[in-house]
């Protein structure tokens, strides 16, 4: 059995993983001009010193750079607000963002993967699964089952292709410490994966507050470049900052900063076109009467940043009720599907 201890890595030491044997499915980043050269102390006005800096900020890449505020670099970087202008421009003009015409945006939709969820209803509730290059929020009361789903996407992003998967690692922001190992090797015997294996390819960072967690996501850029990463988890994406920020007169600063950090996942999405799964609890709304009177943490910030959004809620016995709320592409419409030890699946179909 493998000590929990043992594979609670913070982001901060060194991860030794071994590399896993599925062929390489991504060709890189999918965002034109993105495979720039061009080293960030090249840069106008960047010098060593001011490129440390800029990486030690979490911004280590042109893309990053380029899609930066000039507040956020010059706060960053210590350098007036003139010359972090000069630099983003720069940044822009090396990748050579602009507009582009539909079919090559159909082109680059081709490039979009997806990771089975285990179960075919909630898989076409989806789409196929949930999808490379954007954020999917799963929203719900306790139990209703968004940390199951967590594990499972960890534990399928390892499958090989033509089984769901995309033979990547999963990177867990753990934030209220409900990542089970024990859950990982369960499911991953269902699967069919080496537990032993599957465990090492999950990579857990546990926040213990919003700042850290706020952290751990800037940090997780390096990971997704170094080490095969197509899945970033945070569960729960919400939680820190509700408690961190108590009371009224806190609200504009934790929706502040829950902001950036959600621009800084949705940045990774866009820029490594790996997955980004995200929880959420719901909140009680007493002016609500009729219908269900819940609503999802985070207001109308979470909805702006939330590609796919999905209310999940339990039903008897391992059943659970997903609905599909928001989505640039797919219709509203519900799924029902079955956790069980092995993990996500579909009820057995009723006799007529
Ligand atoms: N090994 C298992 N076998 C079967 N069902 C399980 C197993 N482990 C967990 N569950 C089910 O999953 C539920 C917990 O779901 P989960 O932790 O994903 O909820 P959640 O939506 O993350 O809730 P919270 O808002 O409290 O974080 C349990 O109540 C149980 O029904
Ligand atoms: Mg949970």
């Amino acid at each position: 059995m493998v000590k929990k201890k043992e594979i609670e890595k913070t982001l901060e030491e060194e991860i030794v993983v071994e590399p896993i044997t599925t062929e390489k499915i991504f060709e890189g980043p999918i965002i034109p001009g993105i495979k720039s050269k061009m080293a960030i102390s090249d840069l106008p006005g960047v010098g060593e010193k001011i490129a440390e800096k800029i990486k030690e900020a979490g911004f280590f890449d042109m893309m990053s750079i380029a899609a930066a505020s000039p507040k956020e670099l010059s706060n960053a970087a210590e350098i007036g607000d003139a010359t972090a202008v000069k630099i983003i421009n720069a940044a822009r003009e090396e990748l050579d963002i602009g507009y582009e015409t539909a079919d090559k945006v159909m082109e680059r939709r081709k490039k979009v993967l997806r990771i089975t969820t285990g179960s075919k209803n909630l898989d076409a509730l989806l789409g196929g699964g949930v999808e490379t290059g954007a954020t999917t929020e799963f929203h719900g009361g306790f139990g209703s089952s968004k940390t199951q789903i967590a594990h499972q996407l960890a534990v399928n992003v390892q499958l090989p292709p033509e089984k769901g998967g995309l033979g990547g690692r999963a990177l867990f922001i753990d934030t209220e410490a409900t990542f089970r190992p024990e859950r990982i090797v369960q499911m991953a015997k269902a699967a069919g994966l080496d537990p032993e294996v599957a465990l090492s390819n999950v990579v857990v960072g546990r926040a213990y507050n919003s700042d850290h967690q706020f952290i751990l996501a800037e940090k997780a850029g390096d990971l997704i470049r170094n080490h095969n990463v197509k899945l970033v988890i945070v569960d729960s994406v919400t939680a820190q900052f509700r408690t961190d920020f108590v009371g009224r007169g806190t609200l504009a600063e934790r929706q502040q900063k829950l902001n950036r950090h959600l621009h800084t996942l949705q940045r990774l999405a866009d820029v490594y076109n790996v997955v980004i799964y995200m929880t959420n609890q719901v909140m009680s709304r007493p002016d609500v009467m009729f219908g269900d009177p819940t609503a999802p943490i985070g207001g109308h910030i979470m909805g702006h940043f939330s590609t796919y959004r999905i209310y999940v809620r339990r039903s008897k016995g391992g059943i659970r009720i997903a609905k599909l709320i928001d989505s640039p592409n797919l219709p509203e419409g519900e799924a029902v599907f079955l956790i069980t030890g092995d993990g996500l699946s579909d009820p057995p179909e009723k006799k007529k």
